[in-house]
């Protein structure tokens, strides 16, 4: 099965990496650690819940240009949703930065990013159309979440639709007198496949048998010349199931019928749900120190997710590389904030 968003693989990140097998790059300026979170428009949880003493940036996930002008289209009902976004996070205390995302799974797949990065017509609409719905709506920043450039092509394009962004974001900060927008994307290393064949850590650290690792991604941006500090790492506050053959072996590695079992149906687990399936079941819960990820068991359903064990070994690795901070998907999904405010914790210790 293909990675589908929300199961971005490996993040790192370029304002911000989901390293899963992401990562993300950021641009901040200041020596202030991020620590970024993806809020998922569309679900049950509403942006005033959100603890912002443990995120400095939350990201409104997501909108998509028009496949044709590639400029953005707000409706009545999303426009309402995103002044909402922006005003209450805004007078939180702490209040935090907000940016908007473009792209992520709805998108995973379509020729969408790669013609509007192709064309300096399009690029060009967008890249306004961007500027000028953050304005409107009040926020701090824009994200792209392109799942995936496919080809060295699509990559290319990508520093170019980037650089004009740039250009264009600086402009508009000179003629308005406003501090210039941020602009941060989700980056990646490779964009594999869900194996539903054999169990995986889907956000692992390292993987001694492939380069798809958080680590690996990091260190290819790193060594394509992206400062440490743009980089933050991407971290899943969800998991993923695999529907054992044999409920003993039960490894990483172990084979699979295919994927397992989730509430959702999709395989996915948020870590709250996790929680509540270890408790329930009283699986056996296990921490692979080659992978730096949890399993748990029960009966033949195998959940790879990360919690503060392995979490706790993530930020030591990102602080120790000199990363500017990390980021999670999705800030709905903890449990009682129990790996937000850890990552929090350690960070500032
Ligand atoms: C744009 O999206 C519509 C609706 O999803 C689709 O039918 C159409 O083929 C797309 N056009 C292009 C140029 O990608
Ligand atoms: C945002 O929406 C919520 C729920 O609908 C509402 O209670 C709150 O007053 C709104 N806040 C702002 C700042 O618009
Ligand atoms: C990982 O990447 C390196 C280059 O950085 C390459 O030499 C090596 O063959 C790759 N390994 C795998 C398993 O793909
Ligand atoms: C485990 O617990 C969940 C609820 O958390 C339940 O839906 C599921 O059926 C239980 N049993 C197994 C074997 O997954």
């Amino acid at each position: 099965m293909a990675a589908r968003k929300n199961s971005t693989l490996c993040t790192y990140g370029i304002l911000l990496t989901l390293t899963f097998c992401y990562s993300a790059m950021a641009t901040h300026p200041s020596s202030q650690a991020i620590k970024g979170a993806y809020f998922p428009s569309g679900v049950n949880f509403a942006p005033s819940s959100i603890n912002t003493k443990l995120f400095t940036h939350i990201y409104y996930a997501f909108l998509i240009p028009n496949n044709v002008t590639f400029k953005f289209e707000i409706e009545h009902t999303e426009a309402l949703l995103l002044v909402n976004f922006t005003s209450t996070l805004h007078a939180k205390k702490p209040p935090v930065k907000t940016l908007f995302s473009v792209g992520g799974g709805a998108t995973y797949g379509l020729p969408l990013f790669s013609h509007l990065a192709s064309d300096s017509w399009s690029r060009s609409n967008f890249i306004h159309s961007s500027i000028e719905v953050a304005r409107n709506f009040g926020f701090d920043g824009v994200d792209l979440d392109w799942e995936y450039p496919q080809n060295p092509q699509d990559m290319v394009n990508l520093a170019v639709l980037l650089k004009e962004w740039r250009v264009e974001v600086e402009k508009e900060a000179a003629a308005t007198g406003r501090p210039p927008l941020l602009l941060s994307a989700a980056v990646y290393y490779s964009a594999d496949m869900w194996d539903s064949s054999a169990t995986g850590a889907h956000a692992a650290l390292f993987d001694p048998t492939s380069n798809v690792s958080t680590s690996y991604g990091l260190g290819s941006w790193i060594r394509s010349g992206v400062p440490r500090s743009k980089l933050i790492m991407g971290l899943p506050l969800y998991g993923k199931s695999w529907q054992l053959k044999d409920p003993t072996s039960h490894g990483i590695g172990a084979p699979a019928i295919g994927v397992g079992p989730s509430p959702d149906g999709s395989g996915e687990w948020t870590f709250a749900e996790v929680v509540k399936f270890n408790r329930d079941n009283k699986s056996k819960v296990v921490y692979d120190s080659t992978t730096v990820s949890m399993y748990s068991v029960a009966g033949t359903t195998w959940i790879d997710y990360d919690d503060t064990t392995s979490v706790k070994v993530k930020i030591g690795y990102a602080r120790e590389l000199g990363l500017g901070g990390y980021f999670f998907w999705a800030v709905n999904e903890d449990y009682n904030w129990r790996i937000s405010q850890r990552a929090s914790d350690l960070w500032s210790l």
